[in-house]
């Protein structure tokens, strides 16, 4: 990412559409730091959810339909937060009446359909960011520089683990876990590589317990583990990169090591950023601890989570009246980027210039990726990305 040299006072009136689980746990308390962007209007399709949201953080207008935010000409920009099979059609839709957009990922089911979207885009000249964050979170800013710095990436490895098949994910359908999850890891690896991948091959375990082999044309080679059946004790993302000497690893956006690097230090913690409904104390935890705060807290997560109280009858007594059911969130206190890349959107926008947001042809390039993936999974044979 380049530096912030896109700053403007202007205020641009935003639309957000969706206010769901992502809005409420990122975008709306994030855009109270973002200050060029003045949300005018909700939108949501449970009347309630809308009510409650618009209530909670002060926006004047709420609508049930989309539509009407596309047909009011007051509004510049809107944000789409929905699902992936409605986030192409609101994005084309809101570009085709002249708003810039900021939508989720993934931003389509298809390739095709990201194909659309990246037309419309360019039919009307409107700015589309799409929400792959990891590329402005703090730890992968300053990882990249130090790869970049030292001949670049070799030998990647990537881990996504987590509870989704206990929990959010639990009977989706195969592969879903690729077209949700690993296409943030997708898009990563070519923003880390600067490069696009020439070949996949997924290794398939159990369902949603996947390994995929990439070879990119820069000649990097990447291996990314993605399961579904971790506990929240386990990091959710791990990444290990090997440049000329040495390399870097980081721990789920927390605290950076870099190996070989006289240039820069041995470790940098990163302490995420604060969020109104979460405990204060991270911001401090990660500052000060680094990895060690965030397992501490992932354990205590798990803890509590599977109500494993502790023995002594006092403890337990403490356990059940207060912390039951307040369990620490340690996926969504690390800081992967959400405000830095809403906020560099909103002052690209403000100031009418080009944002360094992933764009539509990079959702592209993740769907082709997710794709290829799942073709390979179910083929055990190597997929070509660009024959
Ligand atoms: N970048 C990230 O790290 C990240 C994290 C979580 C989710 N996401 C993505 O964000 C998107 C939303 O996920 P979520 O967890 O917030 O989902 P959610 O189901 O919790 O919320 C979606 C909201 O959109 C509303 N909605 C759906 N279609 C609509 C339409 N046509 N018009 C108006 N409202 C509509 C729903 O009523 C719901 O309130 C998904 O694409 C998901 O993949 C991204």
């Amino acid at each position: 990412m380049a530096s912030e040299n896109t700053t403007s006072s202007r205020r641009v009136p935003f639309a957000i559409i969706g206010v769901g689980g992502i809005a409420q746990s990122q975008h709306l308390p994030n855009l109270l730091r973002v200050p060029q962007i003045d949300l005018q209007v909700a939108c949501d399709m449970q009347a309630d959810r809308l009510r409650q949201v618009a209530d909670k953080y002060s926006i004047p207008r709420r609508v049930g339909d989309a539509r009407e935010v596309f047909a009011d000409p007051t509004i510049e920009g809107v944000i789409v937060a929905t699902r992936d099979d409605f986030q192409a059609p609101l994005t084309i839709a809101a570009l085709n009446a002249g708003k810039h957009v900021y939508v989720e990922k993934p931003l389509a089911t298809t390739p095709e359909q990201c194909e659309k979207v990246v037309d419309a885009q360019r039919r009307s000249g409107k700015h589309v960011a799409v929400g792959f964050n990891r590329r402005f979170a703090p730890a992968y800013l300053q990882a990249r520089e130090v790869v970049t710095g030292n001949g670049g990436a070799h030998n990647i490895h990537y881990r996504i683990a987590d509870s989704y098949c206990r929990t959010w994910g639990a009977g989706s359908p195969p592969g879903q876990r690729i077209l949700h999850e690993v296409c943030h890891i997708f898009d990563i690896l070519r923003w880390f590589t600067g490069s696009e991948v020439d070949w996949i091959h997924c290794l398939r375990g159990r369902h949603d317990d996947e390994i995929c082999l990439l070879r990119f044309a820069s000649g990097c080679i990447a291996s990314i583990t993605s399961s579904g059946y971790a506990t929240v004790d386990m990091p959710k993302e791990a990444l290990e990169i090997i440049s000329d000497y040495g390399g870097i690893s980081v721990i789920d956006f927390v605290e950076l090591r870099t190996f070989g690097q006289r240039a820069y230090q041995s470790v940098y913690s990163y302490p995420g950023h604060i969020h109104p409904d979460h405990e204060y104390i991270y911001r401090h935890m990660y500052a000060q601890l680094g990895a060690p705060a965030l397992y501490a807290l992932r354990r205590t997560a798990w803890e509590i989570r599977e109500g494993l109280a502790p023995a002594e009858p006092a403890d337990r007594a403490v356990f059940e009246k207060h912390h039951r059911s307040h369990m620490p969130d340690s996926n969504y206190t690390g800081d992967k980027g959400w405000v830095q890349a809403m906020a560099h959107f909103a002052k690209s926008v403000a100031a009418g210039t080009k944002p360094l947001n992933a764009s539509p042809a990079d959702a592209l390039a993740a769907a082709q990726l997710g794709q290829a993936a799942i073709t390979s999974r179910e083929t055990n044979q190597v997929v070509s990305i660009h024959p």
